[in-house]
């Protein structure tokens, strides 16, 4: 049985007073949640705070993004060693918006992924494709080559805690939610690819979130999919009642 994980990406959203605020109102509303693992993604700025506020409770923190060396000439880019000392347990990687506005490719994910491993990091490793792929008919071309590209060289164990998220790109920030049995296919192909290459053990293991347009009133319908093991949250995550509710949506199953 594999433990549902909602995770807020507040992308590049809230200053560390709209961070705290967000914290303080968002902890009281999911304390007696139990058998939901969540994730809150701030940016690097707020890291420190939100560190601080979840210190003790429930709610875990990750990173949005990372450089893939530990340290160097690298002006503006942030390691996984500084995310791990930061209170770090996760980190997004290949989000769609790096791929699109920053050029990121599967090589770079790839080493991102190992990096992240590496210094005990979880990755949420983002997969999806764009409206022209959907319509072109190479949904599963795309995320398979996306999936396998990005998990190149890992091992079976580290595959077994993996987080991949399914973020259909059209379907990010637009409204336009992917319809759950469509979901479930691209997801259910992804778990089985990763059965191909890591063994049924670790694709049984490792946790598939669907992202893009996720809100309180159809978390549900996505959690009821057997493949499909929480949520990347964008815009409904910005408010704690909603990203609350999102949460506990969640732990019914
Ligand atoms: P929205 O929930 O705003 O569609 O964003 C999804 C997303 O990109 C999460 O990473």
């Amino acid at each position: 049985m594999r433990r549902p994980i909602f995770a807020a990406n507040w992308k590049m959203h809230k200053t560390l007073s709209e961070a705290a605020a967000f914290t303080q109102e968002f902890l009281p509303l999911v304390a007696p949640r139990e058998g939901v693992d969540i994730v809150l993604c701030p940016p690097f700025t707020a890291l420190g705070a939100v560190a601080w506020s979840v210190a003790g409770s429930r709610v875990a923190l990750g990173a949005q993004n990372m450089y893939r060396e530990t340290h160097g000439a690298f002006t503006g880019e942030v390691s996984p060693v500084m995310l791990a000392d930061i209170g770090c347990r996760y980190v997004i990687l290949g989000h769609s918006e790096r791929r699109q506005y920053f050029g990121e490719r599967d090589d770079l994910i790839n080493q991102k992924v190992k990096a992240a491993f590496a210094h005990g990091l979880t990755p949420i490793l983002c997969v999806g494709e764009t409206l022209a792929e959907r319509e072109e008919g190479r949904t599963e071309a795309v995320c398979r080559s996306q999936a396998l590209a990005c998990t190149e060289g890992l091992s079976a164990e580290q595959a077994a805690t993996l987080v991949i998220a399914y973020e259909p790109v059209w379907a990010i920030g637009t409204g336009r939610n992917c319809a759950a049995a469509d979901a479930q296919a691209t997801v259910a192909l992804i778990r089985s690819l990763l059965a191909g290459r890591f063994g049924e053990s670790a694709a049984a293991s490792l946790r598939i979130q669907y992202g893009g347009s996720v809100k309180p009133g159809n978390t549900a319908e996505y959690m009821a999919l057997p493949d499909v093991d929480g949520a990347l949250v964008g815009g409904a995550s910005l408010e704690a009642v909603s990203f609350a509710a999102i949460c506990q949506a969640g732990a019914v199953r």
